[in-house]
């Protein structure tokens, strides 16, 4: 079973999402400032009759970055074509994809810092001019470049590590927007949705719940209302409440704000081998025996966010806020 409070995509979880996914910009939950740009950036484009600027959209995983390239898919009345960074490993399958392309439509590019060089040149092109230049018979007497014309499209590029985006095709999109982290009401709302979906009912405080130990996250959120109404279905209950979820969520091992086994390590050993830090993150992995990528993208983030840990130039530190849920004394400390 997938860890209930890892945002990660699981892509057995992916059908149980689908239901789940606003389809306008007026359902997708939060993220005010972001939704109010695309709204002028869709209705300017709509109003020209012209497809959208390139979009690159990152932040950390689970907070809605495919939803929201279906969202602007559906707003703009575009057929939307997806593929991987990792599955397009030569220029001839990027070339496929292409030249698919009818005017107008979207092609969404998933964890797009990994698409192989080679490929990511030939979209230069694409993205530029929409040229396709592909050389064919590479390093042979009769090589040569074809060029092609490509209909007017939009790529949406999503990534959780925007810094591993090469600096060429970073400057190719026209629209960037970072993904951030929900309110405690905001992914409440979301519950509350996802509960409706599933013709259930959920009372206030019990959605609230559910909303405090999500990490700010809408994937987990739905993860531990799927997981809640387990329990209440199971007792012939449709409608969840307060009482529901607290009891749902203590056989569950949810901590009372999210933090899970890797986060309470991350803390622990950062305060006690490490004396609260200042620790580099290499030595820090190391330690704790997680990947260095895996705390950076995942765990890292939603402690910064909630205030357990700072990054300085001299390593990550660990604050009051992160002593005092563990329960441990911090005389020496001056955070
Ligand atoms: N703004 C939102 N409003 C309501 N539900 C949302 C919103 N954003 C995401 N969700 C829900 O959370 C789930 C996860 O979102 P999504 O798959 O779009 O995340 P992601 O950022 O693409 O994650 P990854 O980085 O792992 O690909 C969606 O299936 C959807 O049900
Ligand atoms: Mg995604």
């Amino acid at each position: 079973m997938a860890r209930l409070l890892d945002a990660k995509r699981n892509p057995k979880e992916e059908m149980d999402e689908l239901p789940l996914r606003p389809q306008r910009l007026d359902e997708y939950v939060g993220q005010a400032d972001l939704k109010n740009n695309f709204r002028v950036f869709i209705g300017a484009a709509l109003h020209r009759d012209e497809p959208l600027d390139h979009i690159l959209l990152y932040g950390p995983p689970g907070l809605g970055k495919t939803t929201l390239a279906y969202v602007i898919a559906n707003e703009m009345h575009a057929k939307i074509h997806t593929a991987s960074g990792p599955a397009i490993e030569k220029a001839g399958d990027l070339a496929a994809i292409l030249s698919s392309l009818e005017p107008g439509d979207i092609l969404f590019i998933d964890e797009i810092h990994r698409l192989p060089r080679v490929v990511e040149e030939v979209l230069y092109g694409a993205m530029e001019d929409f040229k396709l230049s592909i050389m064919v018979n590479r390093g042979e007497s009769n090589a040569r470049s074809i060029n092609i014309s490509l209909p007017p499209f939009t790529l949406i590029g999503a990534t959780t590590r925007a810094g591993d985006i090469s600096s060429p095709l970073r400057a190719r999109f026209g629209i960037t927007e970072k993904l951030q982290f929900y309110t405690e009401e905001e992914i409440s709302l979301i519950v509350k949705r996802s509960a409706k979906v599933f013709n259930s009912t959920i009372s206030e405080d019990a959605a609230k719940e559910i909303a405090k130990r999500s990490r700010g996250t809408p994937r987990i959120a739905n993860r531990l209302f799927r997981r809640v109404r387990d329990f209440a279905n199971y007792e012939g209950k449709d409608h969840i409440d307060y009482n529901d979820a607290v009891k749902a969520l203590k056989a569950l091992k949810v901590d009372s704000i999210g933090l899970d086994d890797v986060d309470i390590r991350y803390l622990k050993t950062l305060i006690e081998r490490f004396n609260g830090g200042p620790v580099g993150l290499e030595v820090l992995a190391n330690a704790i025996g997680e990947e260095i990528m895996n705390l950076e993208d995942v765990y890292e983030p939603y402690l910064l966010q909630i205030g357990m840990i700072d990054r300085t130039s001299r390593g990550r530190v660990a604050t009051r806020k992160a002593y005092e849920h563990l329960g441990i004394a911090h005389q020496t400390h001056l955070f």
